[in-house]
């Protein structure tokens, strides 16, 4: 079967989600003209359903203190090469208000893991006082990694409604080649807090790495019917990349190019766009960090959400989780300036002052 083939199977405004194993394996190994009819394609799909609105979100790093020790992440405990920090409440509330002066309409407050009673509760205030600017009108994303089904539900109770827990790699052989095999890193567990999540009523994102160590073609298209099958609202997917203070540096040479892995990952979400034309992709901060243009090329590639930087600068290079970070030093204002008209250049806008819920999970709890 061509590629052509399988792409002219799928109607721009029709929500295919027919692709099979062997079908998205084909999409993801498209080169030269193929990839270009695979990205147009998405495009095409996307603008159908969703129009060319982009949705920001303002992220804000709250704490890089993390009691897990992933073996790609540069924030693991294990690393002792760089200081731990915890934002204050009023640093957090300043980053929220600012996101809603620029427009924003909603933030996502991102950490390391911790799930001991003091955090939670930190948490609950939190939300509790994000909600509180201007009558609720900031949407509010966590990403705070795996909690027992109470935490989540405390947490949208206060106010939070989408919540981010990538799965890393679906592939429970592949997922412990990443991640150490002990109990504070179990696989079922992590399944199961993205069931958790799903039933206490988020709005739930999930998402892999691309151009892991060990990773194939198999299991990346394993990882596109994962989300298909949990019918996720979300999903965020970027390139890997090795971060020196990990154990999986060691294997740097054993993984595709920085250009294959961002290119591997702009086919993934332009494939994963053909099978869920309504969710919510991010164009992940990782793309920018290898390539400048990364976060544009995704968005040309079926995704429609990005998450501009707030934390406060003099914390943003303690958030290391991949080197080279993009837009360590840059400030809110001009991030703004510089994503509008990146955004134009490419034809889409941003929309102001929205949640900008996932369509797919509005269309399917109204
Ligand atoms: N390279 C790319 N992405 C990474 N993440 C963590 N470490 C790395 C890395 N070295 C991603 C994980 C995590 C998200 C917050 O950052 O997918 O879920
Ligand atoms: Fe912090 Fe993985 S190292 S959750």
């Amino acid at each position: 079967m061509s590629i052509n083939e399988i792409l002219n199977r799928i109607g721009p405004s029709t929500s295919s989600g027919t692709l099979t194993h062997e079908e998205i394996k084909l999409l993801l190994a498209a080169e030269g003209d193929d990839k270009k009819l695979l990205f147009d394609k998405a495009l095409q799909v996307k603008l159908a359903h969703l129009d060319n609105f982009v949705h920001l979100r303002g992220l804000i790093e709250y704490s890089n203190v993390c009691t897990k020790y992933c073996l790609y992440c540069g924030v693991r405990s294990k690393n002792p090469n760089f200081e731990r920090y915890t934002l204050s409440d009023e640093e957090v509330i300043e980053c929220a208000k600012l996101a809603h002066e620029l427009g924003y309409g909603s933030v996502a407050l991102q950490s390391g893991e911790r799930s001991d009673a003091a955090f939670v509760d930190k948490i609950t205030h939190l939300v509790k006082e994000i909600k509180k600017i201007d009558n609720g009108s900031l949407g509010i994303t966590l990403s705070l990694g795996e909690q027992t089904e109470e935490t989540y539900r405390r947490w949208f109770e206060a106010g939070a409604h989408r919540y981010l827990l990538r799965i890393e790699a679906s592939n429970e052989d592949l997922y412990y080649k990443i991640h150490p095999r002990d109990a504070k890193h179990d696989f079922k567990t992590r399944l199961n807090c993205i069931d958790s999540l799903l039933k206490v009523g988020y709005q739930t994102g999930t998402g892999v790495m691309v151009g892991l160590p060990f990773q194939t073609l198999d299991d990346l298209a394993d990882d596109l019917l994962f989300f298909k099958k949990k019918d996720v609202a979300m999903v965020g997917m970027g390139p890997f990349i090795p971060h020196p203070d990990t154990p999986l540096w060691q294997y740097r040479d054993q993984i595709p190019s920085a250009e294959k892995r961002m290119e591997l990952t702009l086919k993934m979400i332009a494939t994963l766009r053909l099978m869920m034309p309504e969710i919510n992709m991010v164009a992940a901060t990782a793309n920018q960090t290898v390539d400048p243009q990364g976060r544009e090329k995704a968005i040309a590639a079926g995704a429609n959400v990005i998450m501009p930087n707030l934390t406060p600068n003099e914390f943003r290079e303690n958030y290391l989780i991949y080197p080279d970070k993009a837009c360590v030093s840059d400030k809110p204002d001009q991030c703004q300036t510089c994503l509008d008209v990146r955004l134009a250049a490419i034809g889409h806008k941003v929309l102001y002052n929205a949640w900008g819920d996932s369509v797919a999970f509005t269309k399917k709890h109204h």
